[in-house]
């Protein structure tokens, strides 16, 4: 299993690199780490596990943080209590979005980030994502509120980007009022 010193800090190149699309078919080192990837998310969302392996609560992870620089993520999402839905996304796209725009109450978190930073990260309420499952097919995916800013946010970082590049240290939580809280 993927342990939590499997996964990049901030600091590592890798995070910031640039990311090339996947080729089909996966090779079993991909297919494995993806599998990883979602099963790691999967016991870090469940407390029992998250204590017995030391996890960080996480529900997205893209493969530069874990040293793959390729074009692919994967979120493990909540969808009701102990109800959980995987999404592998791979060579993603951003096909259409709402106007509108939202952001998380809490700040937005990453497992790569290992420190706590306050601010306003903007999101689409609602986005539209094309690209392929692991076994080459293509698919679509909806997403709104929470999900939707996993799905950007996971996105982000195939463009090497982390959240907090979107928040003004010098006013963490400026336009707050032209967005939705969530
Ligand atoms: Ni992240």
């Amino acid at each position: 299993m993927l342990k939590t010193s499997d996964i990049l800090d901030e600091k590592d190149k890798r995070i910031r690199a640039k990311n090339t699309d996947v080729e089909f078919p996966l090779k079993k080192e991909e297919k494995k780490l993806i599998h990883d990837m979602l099963e790691h998310l999967y016991f870090s969302q469940i407390e029992e596990k998250a204590k017995k392996y030391n996890l960080r609560p996480g529900m997205g992870l893209a493969a530069p943080q874990v040293g793959l620089n390729k074009n692919f993520f994967v979120v493990c999402h909540e969808e009701k209590e102990n109800t959980f839905k995987n999404y592998v996304l791979i060579n993603p796209k951003l096909i259409s979005h709402s106007e509108e725009l939202i952001y998380s109450s809490g700040g937005e978190g990453c497992l790569s980030v290992n420190r706590d930073i306050e601010g306003i990260v903007p999101r689409y309420a609602r986005v539209t994502f094309e690209g392929y499952d692991e076994n080459g097919k293509k698919i679509k995916y909806r997403a709104r509120e929470e999900l939707s800013i996993a799905f950007q946010h996971e996105m982000d970082h195939l463009q090497g980007i982390l959240f907090y590049d979107h928040i003004d240290p010098k006013d963490p939580f400026k336009n707050a009022e032209f967005m939705r809280e969530i």
